[in-house]
Order: structure tokens, then sequence, then C-alpha cells
């Protein structure tokens, strides 16, 4: 597919470049500074990119990006959630931006876009009750404000999934084509976290659930390399089962 990449010179973003291309995918990055996008990763890679300079907040730049150079899809890994919940993020604006441009590119097309965006752990259900993580241990509220926003879209506007990871560290600094991640693929779920330990514990009275989402958290921490590859080999088919889903994810092998 042809991607639009928004937010490429980021962690995940640098760590998409590489994937995406691995896949064989056709990418055009949205950034900032296509300078420093070039300074990020080697030549022999960046030259098989097409670079589009904008800012993340300008929802129109963003429709015509996508227009004018035929993109079928778009990941979002621009802006980042902060996480104490007082702590102030500018992803709700950057997102908000990325959908509408998204959103208006579909509806020029008649056809909407698929779409991968970067959420937390937090916006995914608590396995067997009605709340989610967030309501349970309330960091990184940013993507909360992201699902709200997603719910609100009308049917058959933008072909969207979420992507939930916990905390993604890196591998390498290494952005070669092709790829090579030591870690295995990862086992992702829509709206839960995959293979989730339950607890006794989820009874105490007020923190009960608190204490069980706490003891759970570690357990899906991935890495950036592994979430890149994921959303670059979903994106090779354009029916993923994962279209209009938050979508957990564990490294099963750890
Ligand atoms: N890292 C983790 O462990 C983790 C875990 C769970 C979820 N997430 C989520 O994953 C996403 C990506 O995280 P990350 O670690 O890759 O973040 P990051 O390294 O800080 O990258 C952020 C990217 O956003 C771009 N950006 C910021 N404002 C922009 C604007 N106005 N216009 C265009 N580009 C803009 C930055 O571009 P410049 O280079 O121009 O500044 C950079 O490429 C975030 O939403 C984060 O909350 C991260």
């Amino acid at each position: 597919m042809k991607v639009l990449l928004i937010g490429a010179t980021g962690n995940v973003g640098l760590r998409l470049v590489a994937a995406l291309l691995t896949h064989g995918h056709n990418v055009v990055a949205y950034v900032r500074s296509a300078q420093k996008l070039q300074s990020l990763l080697p030549a022999s890679v960046y030259r098989q990119l097409s670079v589009v300079e904008g800012n993340a907040y300008d929802s129109h730049a963003i429709k015509n990006a996508i227009i004018h150079n035929d993109c079928e899809a778009v990941v979002n890994s621009a802006g980042v959630a902060a996480m104490a919940p007082w702590g102030k993020s500018d992803l709700p604006q950057i997102f908000a931006a990325v959908l509408e441009g998204v959103k208006q590119a579909g509806a020029e097309r008649k056809k909407p876009l698929r779409v991968w965006f970067l959420g937390g752990l937090g916006v995914l259900s608590f396995p067997g009750s009605n709340s989610i993580l967030s309501d349970h241990v309330p960091i990184f509220l940013a993507h909360r404000k992201n699902m709200a926003l997603l719910k609100t879209l009308p049917p058959n506007t933008v072909d969207w999934s979420m992507i939930c990871p916990s905390t993604m560290t890196p591998e390498s600094s290494d952005f070669s084509v092709p790829t090579k991640s030591s870690h295995a693929r990862l086992t992702a779920s829509a709206g839960t976290p995959p293979l989730w330990q339950d607890s006794w514990m989820k009874h105490i009275p007020l923190i009960g659930k608190s204490l069980v989402a706490a003891m759970n958290a570690s357990r899906y921490d991935t890495t950036l390399e592994q979430n890149a590859d994921f959303i670059a080999h979903d994106l090779e088919t354009r029916d993923s089962q994962y279209i209009g889903a938050r979508v957990g994810i564990i490294d099963a092998s750890r």
C-alpha cells in the first residue's frame, strides 16, 4: 500500500519507516523537518521515501498530502500522551486534525481511508467488566479523549484501528531495511489485553481492579520494532480484522 506516515522522526515513527518498507509498502513521510528525518535515517532508506513537510495540526495539509500522493492508508505516530493526569499534551489536538484530514480525504475519494493510530494500554477494556483500564490506573489520559472522538465518527467514514501498547522499548537504533527484529511477532486481540491474568484481588473494594491492572501492566511491555512490524504486516491486506478496533498486544514469547 501507499502509506502516509505522520510523525516519522519519532521513536515509533523511525521504526515504522523501516517496517513499512520491509513489508513492501511505499512510504510518504509527513514531518515537520525533512532535514531532521534525513539525519536520522541511513541514506539508503531515506532515498526510498517521498517526504512532505507539514504540521500535524494542519488537517487541510494532511488531506492534501493524502490526495496528491495517492495514499491508501495513514499511520499517525505524531504527538505524545502525558503520563500524569494533569500533564499537558498536544496529542488530542494532533489526533483531531489527523482524523479530520483523513475523513475529508475519504469523503473526496468516496472511499474511507485505512488508518492506524497509536493509543495506550489504558483504553482497553478491563476483561470481564464494563470499565477500561485507565478507569483504575488513570495515566496517559489523552488516549481516552482520542477514543471518545473516534466513537463520534459516522459509519464508513474512516477505517481506523488503534494499537494500545504498554511501555515500548527500542531493540536497536539500526533503521536499515529489511529490518532484523530478534523478537517474536505480537499476539493481538480486539478490545481487551490478550492473555490477561485474572486474580481474586479484583474483588477487593475500591482498589482491587487497580491492583490487578498494575500487576498485569509490565506483562504488556513490547519493543518499538514489534509494534511497527505489527502495523506494517496488518497493512498488507485492506480487509483487516482490526478495522474499528482498539488492539491489545502482547509478546507471548516473553
Ligand atoms: N514510547 C512508548 O513507550 C509509548 C507507549 C505507549 C504509547 N505510546 C504512544 O505512541 C506515540 C508515539 O510515541 P513516540 O515514543 O514515538 O513519541 P516521540 O518519539 O516523542 O515522537 C513524536 C513524534 O511526533 C512528531 N510531532 C510532534 N508534534 C508534531 C506536530 N505538531 N507536527 C508534526 N509532527 C509532530 C515529532 O516530530 P518532531 O521530530 O518534528 O518533533 C515526532 O516525530 C505517542 O502517541 C505515544 O503516546 C508510546
